[in-house]
């Protein structure tokens, strides 16, 4: 049997639960806090330890799971059937094992902001302890829903009880297991055939290891908070507004302080992967998500909705909607002007209002200011996109380009039939319908010519 020397430590997040509590679909750990979900929070916590050395547990919704975290790095073990978070821990085991880690951290996935210190700290204690166990516990005013630490008179503790199977004096203590805990690999081994669903939810809970460590005279090492320092697991609807609440103020604050102009900030959300340099201006309520970066002299209005997106220093008018796009200084975006993926807008570009733009570069200075949807398409600089363009990008199977060349001019409610060209400095009329390439510096009308009949008279109405 592998030495418990401890020197490789593995990591386990255990993620496979419905989370029944959350009356929602999808799996727990992908419900979002500010746009993140949960289990994106524990597993960022992790970021610095070797991607080898971390699993997670997932079963219910795991594709969707999968999908979510779909980079390499992630491992994840399937637990098919959710039998308990004790099961959970004994389909991960085989793997924990052959990977040669002495000792396994193990983690609730719906403990979004546990403290890396304090998973190092417990970690540490078992460690030098030589503790077969490790837990980590917190004093709340409100233990309700949490397993109860139940402790000899020695201070040394010698269970945990779950709310559902507790009697009236285990239910009045208030010190709670955080869901964090430590285990020897080669130590605890045994001891996980011995789990068994005999409890009021009929589930194999990890949280009786402690009892089996008991027995068999195993050292359990406990680390207790008074403060729950971000431990809490978030298992209803109430509980992650609320925390998702405490998140966005801090993290606004954070910015202001960081040099950000933010009015009214109460009303304004940044997710906590957002970066904002300072002299960023937001003048009012807006949301800003993912892996956004704006640089400093944006000026981004109210009513926005920010995702993935970079923003120089451009400005972004009123109930914008921008995804994974990206704005060069001096461009002008709305108001209500939508960027959606795969956009790149270059400096002093435009915008305007009720302007859509999909998977398509404006150049340099190129403007299209109302009413406009542009696809799968690279307009070139200087040119002008006039009022009521449409790329038809899409003949019901498969998506075409269109390239519109340096200063070419588009006419009014021109629709432009992809895949099609239009040259340098190309015109085209107003009212167009163009489906073949326009040469550069042509003039391309494409449209019925106009009948005036003179002395036209509407017959007179018979009754
Ligand atoms: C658990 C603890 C409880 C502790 C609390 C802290 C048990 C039995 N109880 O309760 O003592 O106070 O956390 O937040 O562990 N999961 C799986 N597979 C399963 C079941 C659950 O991976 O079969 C995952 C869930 O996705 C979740 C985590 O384990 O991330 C904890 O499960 P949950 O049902 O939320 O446990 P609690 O009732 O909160
Ligand atoms: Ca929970």
């Amino acid at each position: 049997m592998a030495a418990d020397s401890g020197n490789r430590i593995g990591y386990l997040v255990l993620a496979a639960g419905k989370g029944t509590r959350m009356h929602s679909a999808g799996p727990k750990v992908l419900q979002r806090v500010l746009g993140k979900p949960l289990l994106g929070f524990v597993l960022d916590a992790l970021t610095d330890i070797p991607p080898d050395q971390v699993w997670s547990v997932i079963g219910h919704g795991a594709d969707q799971v999968r999908a979510t975290f779909a980079d390499p790095k992630y491992q994840f073990i399937l637990q098919e059937e959710q039998r308990g978070t004790g099961h959970a821990l004994r389909i991960a085991w085989p793997t924990l094992e052959a990977s040669g880690v002495g000792y396994v951290c193990v983690v609730n996935g719906d403990t979004p902001f546990v403290p890396r210190a304090a998973i190092d700290h417990l970690l540490a204690a078992c460690i030098t302890a030589k503790a077969g166990m490790g837990i980590l516990t917190l004093e709340l005013d409100n233990p309700t829903g949490y397993g109860r630490i139940v402790r000899a008179q020695d201070g040394t503790i010698r269970d945990i009880v779950e709310e559902k199977d507790c009697d009236a004096q285990t239910r009045d203590t208030h010190e709670i297991n955080a869901g964090i805990y430590v285990f020897s690999v080669p130590r605890c081994r045994h001891l996980l055939a011995r789990l068994d669903d005999n409890n009021a939810q009929g589930e194999f809970y990890i949280t009786q290891l402690v009892r089996l460590c008991v027995q068999d005279h195993m050292l359990i090492h406990g680390v207790s908070f008074a403060h729950a320092c971000g431990m809490l697991g978030i298992n209803t609807p109430q509980e992650l507004i609320g925390i998702e609440e405490t998140l966005r103020a801090e993290i606004v604050r954070h910015w202001i302080e960081a040099g950000v102009r933010i009015r009214q900030p109460d009303l304004v959300t940044l997710g906590p992967d957002a970066v904002l340099e300072p002299g960023v201006q937001i003048t009012g309520p807006t949301e800003v998500y993912g892996h956004t970066y704006i640089t400093g002299g944006a000026v981004i209005e109210s009513h926005c909705w920010i995702s993935n997106a970079t923003l120089h220093a451009c400005q972004v008018r009123s109930f914008s909607h921008i995804e994974s796009a990206q704005v060069g200084p001096d461009a002008v975006i709305g108001p209500f002007a939508r960027l959606r993926p795969g956009t790149i807008i270059e400096d002093q570009a435009k915008v305007g209002n009720f302007v859509e733009v999909k998977n398509s570069v404006l150049h340099r200075g190129a403007k299209a200011s109302h009413l406009s949807y542009l696809g799968d398409s690279e307009i070139g600089a200087d040119a002008n996109i006039g009022a009521g363009t449409i790329t038809c990008n899409y003949d019901g199977h498969r998506k075409h380009r269109t390239t519109i060349g340096n200063g070419a001019f588009i006419g009014s409610n021109t629709a432009l039939v992809a895949p099609v060209d239009i040259g340098e400095q190309a015109v085209v009329g107003a009212g167009s319908v163009v489906t073949k390439a326009v040469p550069p510096k042509a003039l391309c009308i494409a449209r019925a010519r106009q009948t005036n009949l003179q002395g036209w008279k509407p017959k007179s109405s018979s009754t």
